[in-house]
C-alpha cells in the first residue's frame, strides 16, 4: 500500500478559525479522501500553532495564560471540523510534550552537524507577522512589506542556523523536482527571492518565553517557525516511530503568504538535519470579500459557523473547490455561492438523480435491465470512460476546480442524453430493450458520478450512492481501481426510490 501524508499549516490559536483556515483544511480532505479512493495508505494531519510573541501577546491581553487562550480556540476548531467532515488522522498542538522533544532533538541534531552558531541579531521585528526583515526590505515609511505595519529594532544574542550555506544545494533541488514548487508562478517567486541571497537564520529570541527552550541554553527560545514546521515531524513520531514510514510528506498545502517558510526554509533545515524533503509543497491563493482581506480590525472574517447556518457543509465544501483554481485568489460571495449550488447541485446533479431514478421507478419498477450494444451510446460511454481520467490527472496536480468540471460535464452530457434518448417514449412505444440500456447508463453514470464526488461532498455522494444502490454504502472503503469505471452494475440489480438531494435555492 503506497503512503500518503498530507499535511495543513498548523493554525495560529490567537485567533478563531475563519474561511481562509477553512479551505486549506477543506482542499486538504478532500486529496486525502481521493488517495484513499485510490487504496493509499492516507495520513492526514492538522493542527495549532499555539507558541510566539504574539500569542503571549493576545493572551496578556485577554487576562489569559497562553495555553488557556490556546485551550479554548482548540476547542473551536476540534468542534468545526467534525461538521466540514474532516477526516484527518491526527491533530497536532504544538504545547504537547511529543512536539517539544522532537523540536528540541531536530535542534541538537543540527547543532552536532554545525548548522547553528551563536552570534548577534540586529534587525527590524514585524511582530503580527512573526518575520525579521532587514532594513533594506522595509518599505519606504520603514514599515513590514507584507502586513504595512510598523516594525520593531530588535538587538540581541541569538542563534542562527546556516541557510546561506543551502543557496546553491536548494536551488538545484528545486531545478531538478519540477513538481516541489506548486504552482509555477509561485515556483519562479521562490527562485528568484533564493537567488536575491539567503541569509543566516536567526533561530532563537530571548524577548519572551512561550516557546520550546534551547535545549542547554534555556533563556533562549527557539524561533516560532522552526518549532512550527517541525509540527509534521513530531506527529509522525520523529525520530524513530513507525509513522516515519510516511515521511517524506506527498504534498504541504499552505496558503501563499507562507510558501517562503516552506519552500525556503524548510528544506534547507531538512537537508542539514539529513532528512528527505517532502515531495510538494502547494500554495494556493486567497480569499477576499467584497474585494478585502479578511481581518479581525476590518471585522470581515467569515465565521464558518454563519455560513454552516445557511448551508449544509458539504455544499460550502464544493464551492470553496469549485468557484476558484487552487492556487488563485478569489473573493467570496453568498450569491455566487447560490448561484452555483442552483445551477450545478440543483438543476444539474439533483436533477439528472431524479429523472433517472424516478424513470427506472415508473417504467421499471426500479429494477436494472440489460445494456444491448447501440451506437446511439458510444458517445455517452466515451465521456464515462474519459471523466476518472480527467479527474485523476486534476488531482494529481491540486486542479481541484478542473476535477469538478470533469465530473460536471459528464453530468451535463447525461442530462443531454436523457432529452436525445426520451425514454418516456421509449417506454410508450414499448422499446424495451433500449429502455434497458438508456436506463442503464444513466443509472451507472450516477454511480461513477457519486464515486468521484465523494472526496469533494462525502455525505451528499454517500446520500447519492444509498439511493442507487438501495442500501447504505460506506464510499470510503471503496476503491477506485476497481469500482471506479464505467459497467460495474448488475442487470437486475433493484436501486432505491429518489429522493431530492438538493432542492432548489430561492
Ligand atoms: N501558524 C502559521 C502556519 C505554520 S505551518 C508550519 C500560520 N497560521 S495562520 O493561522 O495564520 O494561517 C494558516 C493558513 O490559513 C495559511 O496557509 C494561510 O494562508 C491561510 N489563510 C488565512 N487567511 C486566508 C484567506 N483569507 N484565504 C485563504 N487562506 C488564508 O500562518
Amino acid at each position: 500500500m503506497a503512503k500518503y501524508y498530507i499535511t495543513t499549516p498548523i493554525y495560529y490559536v490567537n485567533d478563531h478559525p475563519h474561511l481562509g483556515h477553512m479551505y486549506t483544511t477543506v482542499a486538504a480532505d478532500v486529496l486525502a479522501r481521493y488517495q484513499r479512493l485510490q487504496g493509499d495508505d492516507v495520513f492526514f494531519l492538522t493542527g495549532v500553532d499555539e507558541h510566539g510573541q504574539k500569542v503571549q501577546e493576545a493572551a496578556e491581553k485577554k487576562g489569559l495564560k497562553p495555553i488557556e487562550l490556546a485551550d479554548a480556540v482548540v476547542e473551536r476548531y476540534q468542534q468545526l471540523w467534525p461538521k466540514l467532515s474532516i477526516s484527518h488522522t491526527d491533530f497536532i498542538r504544538t504545547s504537547e510534550d511529543r512536539h517539544k522533544q522532537v523540536v528540541q532533538t531536530l535542534w541538537k541534531q543540527l547543532e552536532q552537524k554545525g548548522a547553528i552558531y551563536k552570534g548577534v541579531y540586529e534587525d527590524w521585528y514585524c511582530v503580527p507577522c512573526e518575520t525579521y526583515w532587514t532594513q533594506t526590505q522595509l518599505e519606504e515609511n520603514d514599515c513590514c512589506p507584507d502586513c504595512h505595519r510598523a516594525v520593531q529594532k530588535v538587538k540581541e544574542e541569538s542563534y542562527f542556523f546556516r541557510l546561506s550555506d543551502y543557496q546553491q544545494p536548494l536551488l538545484d533541488y528545486i531545478n531538478e523536482n519540477l513538481d516541489f514548487i506548486a504552482p509555477v508562478s509561485r515556483r519562479n517567486e521562490v527562485i528568484s527571492f533564493i537567488e536575491s541571497g539567503l541569509r543566516d537564520l536567526s533561530i532563537s529570541r530571548t524577548t519572551f518565553s512561550w516557546g520550546v527552550p534551547v535545549p542547554g541554553d534555556e533563556k533562549h527560545v527557539i524561533y516560532v517557525w522552526i518549532d512550527a514546521l517541525s509540527n509534521y515531524l513530531s506527529a509522525l513520531g520523529y525520530p524513530d516511530a513507525d509513522n516515519m514510514d510516511f515521511w517524506p510528506a506527498s504534498v504541504h498545502l499552505v496558503g501563499k503568504d507562507i510558501l517562503r517558510f516552506h519552500a525556503i526554509y524548510w528544506p534547507c533545515i531538512l537537508m542539514a538535519a539529513g532528512l528527505p524533503l517532502p515531495k510538494r509543497v502547494f500554495a494556493h491563493g486567497w480569499w477576499t470579500v467584497d474585494g478585502k482581506k479578511m481581518s479581525k480590525s476590518l471585522g470581515n472574517a467569515l465565521q464558518p459557523d454563519d455560513l454552516l447556518k445557511n448551508w449544509e457543509g458539504d455544499v460550502l465544501r464544493y464551492f470553496l473547490l469549485r468557484e476558484v483554481p487552487f492556487g488563485s485568489d478569489g473573493d467570496f460571495s453568498e450569491s455566487a455561492l447560490k448561484m452555483r449550488y442552483n445551477s450545478e447541485l440543483a438543476n444539474d446533479i439533483g436533477n439528472l438523480l431524479n429523472r433517472s431514478l424516478s424513470m427506472l421507478q415508473k417504467y421499471k419498477g426500479g429494477i436494472l435491465g440489460k445494456v444491448t450494444s447501440h451506437e446511439l451510446d458510444v458517445e455517452l460511454c466515451q465521456h464515462m470512460d474519459k471523466m476518472p481520467v480527467s479527474v485523476q490527472q486534476a488531482m494529481q496536480g491540486q486542479a481541484f476546480h478542473q476535477a469538478l468540471e470533469a465530473i460536471n460535464s459528464l453530468v451535463r452530457h447525461g442530462n443531454r442524453y436523457v432529452e436525445q434518448s426520451a425514454p418516456w417514449k421509449l417506454a410508450k412505444e414499448d422499446h424495451i430493450e433500449r429502455l434497458d440500456t438508456v436506463l442503464y447508463h444513466l443509472i451507472d453514470l450516477l454511480r461513477l458520478t457519486a464515486f468521484y464526488l465523494s472526496p469533494f461532498m462525502p455525505n451528499k455522494a454517500e446520500a447519492m450512492m444509498a439511493q442507487i444502490m438501495n442500501t447504505h454504502v460506506e464510499l470510503q472503503t471503496f476503491n477506485l481501481a476497481e469500482h471506479g469505471h464505467r459497467g460495474n452494475l448488475t442487470a437486475g440489480h433493484e436501486c432505491g426510490k429518489p429522493h431530492p438531494l438538493f432542492p432548489r435555492m430561492i
